[in-house]
C-alpha cells in the first residue's frame, strides 16, 4: 500500500519524503489556497523537485470540460510524474469522462477525484483513470459505509486489471487505519494526521523510561 501526503506545503512534503515514507503527493485548489501557493505552475515544479519520480496530482481550475483538456495537456508538459486530477462530474453534473477518456488516450495520467460511490469509480476506470480517489470523509458525512465502499471498489478494480483506488478526504488516523485494512491502494494523509500517526504518549513514556535507566546505568559503570 502507498502513502501519499495531501499538501502543498513543500517543508512538509520535504520532512516526509526525507522519513522515507512518501509514495506520492495529492493537491487540490482548496489545498493550493490553504498553503499559499499562487503561481500553479512554480508551486507544482517545487514539489517535483522533492519528489523525484514520485507522483504528484494536479486539479483542474475550471468547470468547462473543454478547457480541463487544455489544462491537462498543459500541466503534463511540466514533467512525467505530473497526475491531472479531473473530477468525475462538474459542477453542474455534466460528466468528465470524456476528459478523461481523451487525456488518458494521449497518455497524461487521470486522478478522477470527487468519487463518492461504486458506480463513480467503475466509469472513471472504464474511461482509463490511473488514480481512483474516493473521497472517504465525505461519503462518511453523508451517513454511508466508506470502509465497504473501499472494500468493493478494490476488490473490482484488482479483478478487472483497472486503476488504483486511492482514498482521500481523511479526517483522523483511525480513517487511515480503516482505510488500509478495507483494502486501499493508496491513502493520501494530511500532514498533522501523519503527525499523529507517529506519535504516541505511552511511546514517549517507555522511551523517557528507558533513557532514565540508560543514565543510570552508565552512572553504575562509572563507579
Ligand atoms: C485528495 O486527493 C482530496 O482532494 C482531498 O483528500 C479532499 O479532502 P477533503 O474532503 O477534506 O476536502
Amino acid at each position: 500500500m502507498e502513502i501519499f501526503l495531501d499538501s502543498a506545503n513543500a517543508a512538509q512534503i520535504g520532512h516526509w519524503v526525507r522519513q522515507g515514507i512518501l509514495d506520492g503527493v495529492t493537491t487540490n485548489p482548496s489545498i493550493m489556497l490553504k498553503d499559499g501557493v499562487k503561481d500553479l505552475e512554480k508551486g507544482a515544479r517545487d514539489i517535483m523537485n522533492l519528489l523525484g519520480d514520485r507522483p504528484l496530482s494536479v486539479e483542474v481550475t475550471t468547470n468547462d470540460p473543454a478547457e480541463m483538456i487544455e489544462q491537462g495537456r498543459e500541466y503534463a508538459k511540466w514533467g512525467s510524474s505530473i497526475v491531472v486530477k479531473i473530477p468525475i462530474i462538474n459542477e453542474d453534473g455534466v460528466s468528465c469522462l470524456e476528459v478523461i477518456k481523451t487525456l488518458s488516450d494521449e497518455g497524461v495520467k487521470i486522478n478522477t477525484t470527487a468519487i463518492l460511490s461504486f458506480n463513480q469509480v467503475l466509469l472513471a476506470a472504464k474511461a482509463g483513470a490511473t488514480y481512483l480517489s474516493i473521497f472517504a470523509g465525505r461519503v462518511a458525512d453523508e451517513g454511508h459505509d466508506s470502509d465497504a465502499l473501499i472494500t468493493m471498489a478494490a476488490k473490482w478494480v484488482e479483478k478487472w486489471g483497472y486503476g488504483k483506488i486511492l482514498i482521500g478526504s481523511i479526517r483522523g488516523t483511525i480513517d487511515v487505519q480503516n482505510a488500509a485494512v478495507a483494502g486501499a491502494h493508496i491513502i493520501t494523509v494530511p500532514p498533522p494526521i501523519l503527525e499523529k500517526m507517529t506519535d504516541h504518549k505511552f511511546t514517549r513514556e517507555t522511551v523517557r523510561m528507558f533513557n532514565a535507566d540508560a543514565k543510570a546505568a552508565l552512572l553504575e559503570m562509572e563507579v
